[in-house]
C-alpha cells in the first residue's frame, strides 16, 4: 500500500467522558469489532483491578487505576484505528489533556441519564481549542434517560456545540425499543435474537411502517414521531464540513454494555471523521508540512517511566505527523539539536509491546531509553521543523513537597527534577514558601501520590507532602510600570486579601495564588491594571 493510502485509512482519536459514562465498555466493544478480542478482556480487567493485567506497578495495583495512557491500534473495515486512552477516574491528570493534543478527533460519551458532566466539559474544551471533530454517543439508552431533545439542547447551551442527530432513540427506559437511522431510514430494534446478536435492521420509509408501529407503545410512538418531525423541520441538517471543522457534532444513541448501536457509531464515526492532517510548525506558522512529505516528523506528547518493572525503562510516546517512521532512522531532536538514532521503537498495544519497524502519520510510536526527550519535543529528519510546545493546563490542586531526610538530598533533588521534566506535575515558587519546600501543582490529586510513589520506588527518596492553602493559580500580565528595574513584579503596588500570595513559575514569570474564587475576584477589582490568565501568557497570546 502506498504511503498516501496508509495515511488516508488512519483514524486517530480518543474517547472523552466523565467517569462511569461507559468509556471502558465502549472501548471493549470497539476492540471486539476490530477482532482484538484478547484485549477486550484486558481493558475490563484493568478497570476492575484483577491481578492479570495490572501487576506492573504497585500503585496501580493498590489503587486499581491505570497510571499510563496506552494506545490501542486495530484494523476495522479497511481503517487503521488508533484509539488513545485518556485516564479518567482518580488518575485524571495533565496526561489526560495532553493525549488530546495527539488525536485527530474525539468521541464524547455521555450517560444519557445524566447529560454533560464536569470532566466531559473540561476535556471537550481542550478538543474545541484544537478544532478537532467531535462525535457524541448518548450511552445507557437501555435505562431511563433524559429527554433526547433536552440532551441535544444541553450540547448547545452548555458546550456551545451545534448538534445533528444521526441515530435517534425510539422510546425511553422500559419503552426503549430501538433506534432510527435518519440517514438510511432504517430502524434497528433492541431485541435480542438467539445467538446473542440483535435483529437485523428493518428498512422502513417512516415510523408508520407496521413492523415498527407494532413494537412501540402509543406514547413512545407519538413522541418519536413528533421528535423526528421536529428534527427534520427545525434541526440542523447534517453538515460534513462543519463536523470536520469541529463546529457540529453528529449524535448517536445506544447502549455500550448491550452492544447496541455500537457498530452504527463506529461505522459512522470512521466514515465521517478525518485522517491525519498537517500540523503547523511553530517556527514558520504559514507553512505546513504535508502528511505524505518525504520528511519525517513527529512530537512527543507523553513520557512514561518504568512502565515495565523488568526493564525499568522510560518510554517517550511520539505522534507521527509527517513522512514515514522507520526503525533505526536518524532524526534531529529539537531541544538539544542533536541527531539521534531511533533504534528501540515499540508498538504499545494495551499492556503488550512489540518492536515496531514502521509507522505513518497518525500512529503512536513508543521510543525507549532516550532520557533527553521531553514532552513537546519535535523529532524530525529536517531540523527546520519544530512543532509548537504542548500547552499546559490550569492546575486545580496544590501541595508543598519537601525532603524529610537531609542526607538524601541528592537523590530527592534528582528524582524531583526528573519528574518535573516529565511533566508529572508543575512547580511554582510562592513568596514566603517554607524553607526547602517546593510548591507542586496538578490537575488531579493522584499526580501527587504518583510523585511520592515514584520518588520512593525509583530514587529511593522519601518525601513529605504538606497542604498548601490555594485552589486557584493565575499568570499575571502586567504593564511596564508595574515592574521593578530588574523586570520583576512590584508587589508593593497591589492590594491583596488574606491568604493570597504572589510567586513565579519555572521561567520566573509572575503568578498569583488564591485560596478561593472570592479572593480572586477581589484582587481583580482592586488591581485592574493586572490581567490574570489561567494559562501561561505564551499560550494565551
Ligand atoms: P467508564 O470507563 O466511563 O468509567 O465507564 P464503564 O465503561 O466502566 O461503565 C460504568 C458502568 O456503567 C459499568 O457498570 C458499566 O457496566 C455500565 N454501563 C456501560 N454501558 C452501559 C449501558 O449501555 N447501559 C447500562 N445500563 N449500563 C452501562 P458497573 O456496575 O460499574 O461495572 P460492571 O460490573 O458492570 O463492569
Amino acid at each position: 500500500m502506498s504511503s498516501a493510502a496508509e495515511i488516508a485509512r488512519r483514524r486517530t482519536f480518543a474517547i472523552i467522558s466523565h467517569p462511569d459514562a461507559g468509556k471502558t465498555t465502549l472501548t471493549e466493544k470497539f476492540l471486539l469489532y476490530g477482532n482484538a478480542i484478547h484485549l477486550a478482556g484486558a481493558v475490563k480487567d484493568r478497570k476492575n483491578q484483577r491481578a492479570t493485567a495490572s501487576d506492573w506497578m504497585e500503585l496501580e495495583k493498590q489503587r486499581g487505576i491505570s497510571i499510563s495512557s496506552t494506545v490501542l491500534q486495530f484494523d476495522y473495515a479497511g481503517y487503521a484505528v488508533n484509539l488513545l486512552d485518556t485516564p479518567g477516574h482518580k488518575d485524571f491528570s495533565e496526561d489526560t489533556y495532553r493525549v488530546l493534543t495527539a488525536v485527530d478527533a474525539a468521541l464524547m460519551v455521555i450517560d444519557a441519564a445524566k447529560g454533560v458532566e464536569t470532566q466531559t466539559r473540561k476535556l471537550f474544551e481542550v478538543c474545541r481549542r484544537r478544532g478537532v471533530p467531535i462525535f457524541t454517543f448518548m450511552n445507557k439508552c437501555d435505562r431511563p434517560t433524559r429527554n433526547a431533545l433536552e440532551l441535544l439542547d444541553e450540547l448547545e447551551t452548555v458546550l456551545g456545540l451545534q448538534s445533528s442527530p444521526v441515530i435517534w432513540p425510539l422510546g425511553n427506559g422500559p419503552t426503549f425499543k430501538g433506534v432510527f437511522d435518519r440517514r438510511s431510514k432504517q430502524v434497528h430494534l433492541f431485541e435480542r435474537v438467539p445467538g446473542g446478536a440483535y435483529q437485523a435492521p428493518v428498512a422502513v420509509t417512516s415510523l408508520d411502517d407496521p413492523a415498527v408501529r407494532a413494537k412501540l407503545d402509543d406514547h413512545a410512538y407519538a413522541e418519536a414521531h413528533e421528535q423526528l418531525a421536529m428534527l427534520d423541520g427545525a434541526g440542523h441538517p447534517f453538515d460534513l464540513a462543519a463536523v470536520r471543522a469541529g463546529q457540529q457534532t453528529p449524535v448517536y444513541f445506544g447502549s455500550a454494555v448491550n452492544n447496541f448501536g455500537i457498530q452504527l457509531l463506529l461505522d459512522g464515526f470512521l466514515h465521517d471523521s478525518v485522517p491525519p492532517a498537517p500540523r503547523k510548525p511553530a517556527a514558520a506558522p504559514g507553512s505546513v508540512i504535508p502528511v505524505d512529505s518525504e520528511k519525517f516528523s513527529g512530537f512527543i506528547f507523553k513520557i512514561q517511566a518504568n512502565m515495565d518493572p523488568k526493564h525499568r525503562d522510560r518510554i517517550a510516546f511520539l505522534r507521527v505527523c509527517s513522512g514515514k517512521f522507520e526503525r533505526d532512522m536518524s532524526v534531529v531532536h529539537s531541544r538539544t539539536g542533536k541527531t539521534v538514532r531511533l533504534s528501540s521503537s515499540q508498538k504499545l498495544f494495551g499492556r503488550e509491546r512489540e518492536t515496531l519497524n514502521e509507522a505513518y502519520p497518525g500512529d503512536v510510536v513508543g521510543l525507549v531509553g532516550h532520557d533527553a526527550f521531553g514532552i513537546g519535543d519535535t523529532l524530525s529528519t529536517d531540523r527546520a521543523i519544530v512543532y509548537d510546545e504542548i500547552p499546559r493546563f490550569p492546575s486545580e490542586v496544590f501541595t508543598y513537597i519537601s525532603n524529610p531526610n537531609p542526607s538524601d538530598a541528592k537523590k530527592y533533588r534528582a528524582g524531583l527534577e526528573q519528574l518535573l521534566q516529565e511533566g508529572v506535575v508543575q512547580s511554582f515558587a510562592p513568596r514566603n514558601a517554607p524553607p526547602g519546600a517546593t510548591l507542586l501543582a496538578a490537575v488531579g490529586p493522584l499526580q501527587f501520590e504518583v510523585v511520592q510513589w515514584r520518588l520512593q520506588s525509583e530514587y529511593n527518596a522519601e518525601s513529605r507532602l504538606t497542604p498548601a492553602p490555594w485552589t486557584l493559580l493565575r499568570w499575571i500580565e502586567a504593564p511596564a510600570a508595574a515592574l521593578t528595574k530588574d523586570g520583576a513584579l512590584d508587589h508593593s503596588r497591589y492590594v491583596v486579601a488574606t491568604g493570597v500570595s504572589f510567586g513565579t513559575d519555572k521561567f520566573d514569570h509572575p503568578v498569583v495564588l488564591f485560596p478561593n474564587e472570592w479572593t480572586m475576584r477581589y484582587f481583580e477589582e482592586k488591581n485592574s491594571e493586572l490581567k490574570l490568565h489561567s494559562l501561561p501568557l505564551e499560550q494565551t497570546r
